[in-house]
């Protein structure tokens, strides 16, 4: 089993975002209602962020609650949202102390109005730390946050403010949620399913991927030790040969 310890310091990963699932199933297993996946689940965020915090990792993104996810039974929407404004009481503190600083990315207008309020109330509080950036993508789904940036960049051209030879990769990035963010490095996804669900495609395009076994609940220290240091193993070529990166 690894641990912290083992990693390399000197190779870490800028940007690490973590598609946090399997709570349903984790709760399912113990004969107990989704919702308790839920709230074991945030244990599991606490030590993640503390973990990469300790590792002066600059970039932890978490996907908490996608555009689809609306669909869900009322009670488990509910549910989430309930802890989502009590995590961010409790936490306050443990941000500080981290010198962690709270952003988020989605349509989090559209979130519930008290945690849409105490999610911009961390989020303000916590803007003056200079350690990691912590994201939490609420209400969050790539092809909005592509749709809303084509359309931005559309009403500009419009406007006479772009002309359209003006959009290239760099304009794009401006545009998107992410926009003071790196690119991804390494993306985890916890309970064994293999696919991305809608998360951060534009952001992904050369990160390396990590799949996992264990549900969300159970991720602890050693799975994230585990993911940075296969990733630390691979060779990231971006196109290239392996012979031009020597
Ligand atoms: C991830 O766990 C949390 C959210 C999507 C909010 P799930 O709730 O998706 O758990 P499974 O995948 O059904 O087990
Ligand atoms: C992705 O998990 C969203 C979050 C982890 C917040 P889902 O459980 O919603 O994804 P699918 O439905 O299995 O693709
Ligand atoms: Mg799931």
């Amino acid at each position: 089993m690894h641990s912290i310890e083992d990693i390399d310091k000197s190779k870490l990963p800028k940007h690490i975002a973590i598609i946090m699932d399997g709570n349903g199933r984790w709760a399912k297993q113990r004969g107990k209602l989704r919702v308790f996946g839920h709230e074991n689940g945030v244990e599991a965020v606490r030590q993640t962020v503390e973990n990469c915090a300790k590792l002066n990792i600059d970039f932890l993104t978490l996907y908490a609650f996608s555009t689809e996810n609306w669909k869900r039974p009322k009670i488990e929407v509910d549910t989430l949202m309930r802890l989502l404004v009590a995590s961010l009481r409790k936490e306050l503190k443990t941000l500080d102390e981290n010198n962690i600083c709270l952003n988020a990315i989605g349509k989090i207008d559209s979130l519930p109005q008290k945690a849409h309020k105490e999610l911009k109330e961390v989020i303000e509080k916590t803007a003056k730390n200079t350690g990691m950036t912590l994201t939490l993508a609420l209400s969050y789904g790539s092809r909005e946050e592509l749709k809303t940036a084509i359309r931005a960049m559309a009403i500009e051209v419009k406007n006479n403010i772009i002309s359209p030879d003006d959009i290239d990769e760099t304009v794009i990035n401006d545009h998107l949620y992410t926009r003071s963010m790196p690119d991804v490095d390494l993306l985890i996804r916890t309970s064994g399913e293999h696919r991305i669900s809608n998360f951060l495609l534009w952001q992904i395009a050369y990160a390396e991927l990590f799949f996992i076994d264990v549900f969300w609940p159970d991720f602890g220290e050693h799975h994230l030790a585990e993911a940075i240091i296969s990733y630390q193993n691979r060779e990231r070529r971006f196109g290239k040969t392996s012979e031009q990166l020597n």
